[in-house]
């Protein structure tokens, strides 16, 4: 095509069409529409649809009603299906079975109790001020959930998730030592640059690179692991210091000995490295200020707390020609409530249990939902130390230890006390813990952690808070695993509704795991029902 069409008038686009049609065939005819935005492209087809809330005047500029909803689950996905839907001034009630809403997204803060499904009771005993996000904690920069937090007015401060200054410790693999993020990295990097410029300048790769390439891949590979013009790894600055630099005439000792390489790569702390490129575990990241929690709380405000009814067990949903009817219990008394839709926003396989008539399919999908295993526990010290003696504010210090991950609270730097998250496990090491009693919990988290970061991780240690969402009523499953994703065809009959019952939830998006799997899903869900209400569904 020698000039660019015309795409102010839908004639002149026509037009043009026609011609790249009689000229190009079919198949040109689509891919052009596509560039001009008038035919689905793979990359249109999987964009999420700009996402428009539903509004009053939607439905009284088309003469409907309103229609009457129950939601079924308080959790993200539920209160989001709520307060969307209410914007349009639809008649919500929500069904929440535990005490609280949020669902996983929960916040521990002193006074607050838990009583797991092995019979586990506990009361959290820290002190003002600080607390455990015991479910999500961290938000990507790019996730919706920021757009939630902004538009509610819920503050945001950077979480930090990767933290040079942090440790790496693999046991297994025989290290007796922890070794800061930095150093590890600085030798994984040296060694790598410096074997890659080996195998470059021996022509090893000539098959693949050009002459130029080669002296590129040189002067990339000489910064990248910091291996100079000798193109050989000694060690570098970058490992940190066993002085730090200082004032004229103390210009640092840098950090020593330098392991060999094959010593490196036998530490197999190279594994570690590859999460800080990951899409959603990228930094910046943030966290509201005072607690994740601030964001169902934003929401169960924005709903109205007359619209939700905390302490209700669903007990059975009932699709019906003309409307749904769902039973649950409350206070010991079973009540039904009719309403025109249903919105499923209750776990899979807590749903998968209730009674409901929603067919076979339905029902498969459900159970095909696998349910996994996590765990935190909140360590509170009486000092940071970790502040003060490791110089660590904020970050994980990732170990092959059951306890996985040490997160350094992101929150209340150089104050009194803090939170340390002592385990976030998940899997069996989640499963192993949660059959311990909490107070073994602690402890065989803080003799791990010992290990580490030596006698204060015990001696500073005032008091903790153990959750393991496997085991958490009502929940039962910290996410879910779709195996062939959220779109594999035995999901179908959760991906649209079933009469009168639509289904939402992280686990019917590509971000399971994630508030952001929540809201998104819980905004397709507004819109299919908004638009069947109006009569275009
Ligand atoms: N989204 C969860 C996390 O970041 C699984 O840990």
């Amino acid at each position: 095509m020698s000039q660019a069409p015309d795409s102010s008038t839908g004639t002149s686009r026509r037009g043009f069409l026609r011609q790249v049609g009689a000229t190009g065939g079919a198949g040109a005819m689509l891919a052009t529409m596509g560039a001009l935005g008038l035919a689905p492209t793979a990359e249109a087809a999987s964009r999420e649809p700009v996402f428009h809330a539903p509004r009053t005047g939607d439905l009284t500029l088309t003469g409907r009603a309103a229609a009457k909803v129950v939601i079924v689950g308080a959790g993200i996905a539920g209160l989001t299906t709520a307060y969307e839907l209410g914007k349009a001034g639809y008649d919500c009630t929500v069904l929440e079975a535990r005490d609280r809403t949020g669902g996983r997204n929960f916040t521990v803060r002193g006074g607050d109790t838990s009583l797991d499904l092995y019979g586990n009771r506990q009361t959290a005993r820290f002190t003002d001020g600080q607390y455990l996000n015991a479910g999500p904690a961290r938000i990507p920069q790019w996730m919706t959930t920021m757009d939630y937090c902004r538009e509610l007015g819920v503050p945001v401060e950077v979480f930090t998730n990767a933290n040079a200054n942090a440790y790496l410790y693999n046991e297994k693999a025989g290290m007796t030592a922890p070794v800061r993020h930095r150093t590890a990295k600085a030798d994984v990097y040296g060694y790598v640059s410096e074997l890659l410029a080996k195998a470059t300048n021996k022509g090893a790769l000539d098959e693949e690179l050009t002459a130029d390439d080669r002296e590129r891949l040189l002067e990339f590979l000489k910064s990248f692991g910091d291996i100079g013009a000798r193109l050989s790894y000694t060690g570098s600055t970058r490992r940190g210091y066993r002085v730090d630099p200082g004032a004229a005439g103390t210009p640092g000792v840098a950090l020593g000995p330098v392991p060999a390489a094959s010593e490196v790569f036998a530490s197999g702390v190279g594994r570690y490295f590859a999460f800080e490129f990951g899409y959603d575990q990228a930094m910046l990241m943030f966290q509201p200020v005072g607690g994740m929690d601030r964001i169902p709380a934003a929401l169960t405000r924005a709903v109205g707390a007359h619209r939700i009814l905390t302490g209700a067990v669903v007990q059975q949903i009932t699709d019906r020609a003309a409307g749904v009817s769902v039973s649950y219990t409350r206070g010991g008394r079973t009540r039904t409530i009719d309403a025109d839709y249903c919105v499923a926003a209750l776990p899979p396989n807590i749903l998968a249990r209730t009674r409901h008539n929603l067919g076979a399919a339905v029902q498969t999908a459900l159970e095909a939902c696998r349910p996994a295993s996590a765990g935190k526990i909140g360590l509170e010290y009486r000092s940071r130390w970790w502040e003060s003696d490791h110089r660590i504010y904020g970050g994980i210090t990732e170990t092959d230890l059951d306890l996985a991950h040490i997160w350094y609270p992101s929150y209340g730097h150089h104050g009194r006390r803090g939170v340390l998250v002592g385990y976030y496990n998940t899997g069996t090491a989640a499963d192993t813990y949660a059959r311990l009693a909490p107070r073994d919990r602690e402890a065989r988290a803080v003799e791990q952690g010992v290990r580490i970061h030596g006698e204060k991780y015990r001696s500073e240690l005032v008091s903790s808070f153990s959750h393991h969402w496997r085991q958490t009523p009502h929940l039962e499953a910290a996410w879910h695993s779709l195996a062939g994703g959220p779109d594999a065809a035995v999901f179908d009959p959760l991906n649209k509704p079933t009469g009168r019952v639509y289904f939402t939830g992280d686990h019917l998006s590509y971000a399971s795991a994630w508030q952001h799997g929540a809201f998104t899903s819980a905004r397709r869900t507004v819109t299919a029902l908004h638009a069947r209400v109006l009569g275009r569904g």
